[in-house]
C-alpha cells in the first residue's frame, strides 16, 4: 500500500480483506444450496474473476458504515459479499474485448483470457445473480424490511440507472465529447453507484436514521467520484506492474476523464476538495467516522 495510507486503516482494511476473502470463497465453493450443481468450469471461472485480490474497498466501505452504529461485521457481511461479487462481475465484463478489452487484471490474466469469452460473459451473469441470492440468504439479524430495501437499492444501483447504465454512457463517450458535468455525472453512475450503494447499505444495516442515511449516501457519492478521479489519475500516471492492469489505455481508447479534460493539477486539488467534503459531512459522528474519514483520504491519495 502507498505511504499515504494511515497504519490504522491499513491493518483494519488488511483484516477486513482476509475476513472477506473467506467469506467470497466459502460463498463460491459450490457447495450452497445457490450454487449445488453448477458446472466446474463456470464457477472456476467465477472464482478466478474474485479471489485472491482486489482492494475489497466496496465490502470494508458497507462494513465500516455498519459500524458506525455498533453493528458487527457479521450482520454486514452477506450484503457486503454480495456487493464485491458485483464489483467482480463488472470488472470481468469491463475486461471484455467488446468493452475496454483488457488482458490483465490484479496482476493476472483476465477472464476471458484465462478461459473464453462465453464464460466470462455467462461467470459475469452469475456472479450477479449470486449477489441478489446472498442477500436474501442472510442469517444475519436484520429485519426483513431492511432486507428488501437493501435488495431493492442494489437492485437499482448496479442495473440501468447505476452501474450498468454509467458504463454504456463510457463506452457511448469513447466515440463522442463530453462536457465535464456529463462525465461527472458517467463516473457517478458508473462507479459512484455501487460506492455510494456500499455506504448506505451500511447504515441500513446498522439501523440509521433517514437524516444519517441521507448523510452517507452522500459521503459514499463524493467517495465514488474521488475513486474514479483516482482511476483515471493512475491511468495517466502510474504503470501496469503496480496497477495490475494496462495503464495509460484510457487515452488510447478515447476515454472521457477529467484528468484528461482538465489536467493532473486540477485532479490533484478536486481530490483534496472532495477529501474535504466527504470528512465534513463525517462530523456529526465524532471519532466514530474515523475510520471512513481514513478511507476517503485513502481512496483520494492513492494517486498521489
Ligand atoms: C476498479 O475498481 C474499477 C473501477 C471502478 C475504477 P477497484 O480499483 O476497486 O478494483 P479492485 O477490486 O481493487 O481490483
Ligand atoms: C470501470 O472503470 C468501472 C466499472 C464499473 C467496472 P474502468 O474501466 O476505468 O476500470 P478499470 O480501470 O478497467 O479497472
Ligand atoms: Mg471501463
Ligand atoms: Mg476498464
Ligand atoms: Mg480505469
Amino acid at each position: 500500500m502507498s505511504q499515504t495510507v494511515d497504519p490504522s486503516l491499513d491493518k483494519r482494511l488488511g483484516e477486513a480483506a482476509e475476513r472477506l476473502e473467506a467469506g467470497l470463497a466459502a460463498a463460491l465453493s459450490g457447495s450452497s444450496f445457490l450454487l449445488a450443481g453448477a458446472p466446474e468450469r463456470l464457477l472456476a471461472a467465477m472464482r478466478h474473476g474474485t479471489l485472491d485480490g482486489g482492494k475489497r474497498l466496496r465490502p470494508f466501505l458497507v462494513e465500516e458504515t455498519a459500524a458506525l452504529f455498533g453493528a458487527d461485521p457479521a450482520f454486514a457481511a452477506p450484503v457486503a459479499l454480495a456487493l464485491e461479487c458485483i464489483h467482480c462481475y463488472s470488472l470481468i465484463h469491463d475486461d471484455l474485448p467488446a468493452m475496454d478489452d483488457d488482458d490483465l487484471r490484479r496482476g493476472r490474466p483476465t477472464v476471458h483470457r484465462a478461459y473464453d469469452e462465453a464464460t466470462a460473459i455467462l461467470a459475469g451473469d452469475a456472479l450477479l445473480t449470486l449477489a441478489f441470492g446472498l442477500v436474501a440468504e442472510t442469517q444475519a439479524p436484520i429485519e426483513p424490511a431492511a432486507q428488501l430495501t437493501l435488495i431493492r437499492l442494489l437492485s437499482r444501483e448496479a442495473g440501468a440507472a447505476g452501474m450498468a447504465g454509467g458504463q454504456a454512457l463510457d463506452l457511448a463517450a469513447e466515440t463522442a465529447t463530453l462536457d465535464e458535468a456529463e462525465i461527472a455525472r458517467m463516473q457517478a453512475m458508473k462507479t459512484g453507484a455501487l460506492i455510494a450503494f456500499a455506504a448506505e447499505a451500511g447504515a441500513v444495516v446498522g439501523g440509521a436514521s433517514p437524516a444519517e442515511r441521507k448523510t452517507l449516501r452522500r459521503y459514499g457519492e463524493i467517495v465514488g467520484l474521488a475513486f474514479q478521479l483516482a482511476d483515471d489519475l493512475l491511468d495517466e500516471t502510474a504503470d501496469a506492474a503496480t496497477l495490475g492492469k494496462a495503464a495509460g489505455k484510457d487515452a488510447a481508447r478515447g476515454k472521457k476523464t477529467l484528468p484528461a479534460l482538465r489536467g493532473i493539477d486540477w485532479t490533484r486539488a478536486e481530490l483534496d476538495r472532495l477529501v474535504a467534503e466527504a470528512e465534513a459531512l463525517l462530523d456529526p459522528f465524532g471519532t466514530r467516522g474515523e475510520t471512513l474519514r481514513q478511507t476517503a483520504r485513502f481512496v483520494a491519495w492513492r494517486a498521489k
